[in-house]
């Protein structure tokens, strides 16, 4: 007899999975938001959403969110501890930001925040560089200093108490990132995987994503600041990327495999060089901030250990539907940055309002059309140019709190047959139309 296996039985798998408490999730936040020009952890960036919601809250949300629909398909209380790996730069402010806002919900003693090691920077001669008198520049260890890490006991017994049996870890940057996916988890969990990756695909040769690969026969990422761009521009005959499978950090990793890792592979793992804009004290005790490169970081990468996995699992998603990271200011790129974060969760909601039966009005109560007014290829209507100059968003400003929905369900009796006027938000007090309410 075929059994016939839908995504559906899927999140149903993981959703009982989670009840159990088995799931738990682990944010890689030790990083230093360098691109993003900020002096605080990127957790904490406020991307301007109607709500005002940084990006750890949107977070938080969604593990509450996922607690209560597991909680409600089973009927038992559940939690998903929440660990947050920080480094010497991060964890003060990080810790400060939770207990300042109450862990967002969640229960204080499900939330774990460790730091990763930090390492000194040097020169390209093998010299070590200060930052101050007598204060060495460190750097954090890169993600991979993750194995280093959970080797302090601590964190590893905590999990094994609870009796955790997988872990999605994922970075802090994706605002549309879809913690604990059941989907993904239960994908992994079916396919018997030890580890998996969720991936988008790659279309752009030069975009700054590494990809899931294979080499020499085993899964690895070749980071996109070590393939060169002939590997890149490799095309399929049907006109694709060779390698587009672009990782978006998000992966999955029973607890037995991670135990093992942290026993035995972790000092295998090779430092990655990356060379870097280090700034340093001169002999005149002058602090300079140097606008090319002037010194080495040394890192691991969280996806060096892909090459261990007994049963490795590649996931792909919709770019649209689970990827924008934000990784620039908005002075500096058109790319990853706030306005493009922003706008991707806006038009991801937008997504969530149609599907569910309801459709948004202009101030003359006309249907605002599902897809924007593009004319033909690389053109835009008037209309689209006059919101492009007067810096209007394009997506119809909308947005759903995570306590809400998940992952666009639970909407239909709140949206279905209605016409809405942006800014709509809909969150656990309600449906709003900011405009019409004068706000
Ligand atoms: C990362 C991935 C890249 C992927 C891209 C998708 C790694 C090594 N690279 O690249 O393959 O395509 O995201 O957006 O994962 N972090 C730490 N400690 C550190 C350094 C970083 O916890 O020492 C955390 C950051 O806080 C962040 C995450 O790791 O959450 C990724 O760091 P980032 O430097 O933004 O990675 P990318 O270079 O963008």
């Amino acid at each position: 007899m075929q059994i016939l296996i839908t995504l559906n039985n899927i999140q149903d798998l993981s959703l009982r999975c989670i009840s159990e408490n088995k799931v738990a999730v682990l944010l890689l936040a030790g990083g230093q938001g360098t691109r993003l020009g900020v002096s605080y952890p990127k957790g904490m960036y406020d991307v301007g959403l109607p709500s005002r919601k940084t990006l750890f809250q949107i977070q938080a949300e969604r593990i509450r969110k996922l607690e209560q629909l597991a909680e409600k398909q089973h009927t038992r209380k559940c939690c998903i501890p929440w660990y947050i790996m920080t480094s010497g730069r991060t964890m003060d402010m990080t810790k400060e930001f939770f207990i300042r806002h109450k862990y967002f919900g969640l229960k204080e003693e499900n939330v774990f925040f460790f730091q990763q090691g930090m390492l000194p920077a040097v020169d390209f001669n093998g010299k070590i560089i200060l930052e101050g008198k007598g204060k060495l520049a460190m750097a954090p260890d890169g993600n991979g200093g993750l194995y280093r890490a959970l080797g302090t006991p601590n964190i590893m017994k905590d999990m094994e108490t609870r009796g955790i049996s997988c872990i999605h870890v994922y970075c802090v940057d994706n605002i549309l990132v879809k913690v604990a996916d059941p989907a993904f988890i239960g994908f992994c969990t079916l396919k018997g995987a030890d580890c998996g990756a969720k991936v988008v695909e790659k279309t752009n040769p030069t975009e700054a994503v590494g990809v899931v690969c294979k080499v020499d026969g085993r899964y690895q990422v070749v980071e996109y600041s070590e393939i060169t761009l002939e590997t890149a521009e490799k095309r399929s005959a049907d006109g694709r990327l060779l390698f587009n499978a672009g990782n978006i950090a998000n992966h999955f990793f029973t607890l037995t495999f991670l135990k093992e890792i942290v026993r035995i592979h972790e000092p295998q793992l090779q430092h990655h060089v990356a060379q870097k804009k280090i700034p340093y004290v001169n002999t005149k005790g002058q602090l300079i901030k140097p606008d090319k490169p002037n010194g080495i970081k040394m890192e691991k990468f969280v996806f060096d250990i892909f090459q261990f996995a007994k049963t490795f699992v590649v996931y792909e998603v919709l770019r649209e539907d689970e990827f924008s990271p934000l990784k620039n200011a908005d002075s500096q790129d058109g790319k990853d940055n706030p306005t493009t974060a922003r706008q991707a969760l806006m038009s991801l909601h937008h997504r969530w309002i149609l599907n569910a039966g309801g459709h948004f009005v202009d101030e003359n109560g006309m249907r605002i059309p599902a897809i924007p007014r593009h004319g033909p290829a690389g053109t835009v209507t008037p209309e689209v140019s006059q919101n492009l100059k007067d810096g209007t968003d394009l997506p119809i400003k909308c947005e759903i709190s995570p306590l809400v929905s998940y992952g666009g369900e639970g909407l239909e009796h709140l949206v279905n047959g209605q016409a809405f006027q942006p800014t709509l938000v809909i969150d656990e007090n309600g449906v709003h139309e900011l405009v019409k309410n004068g706000l």
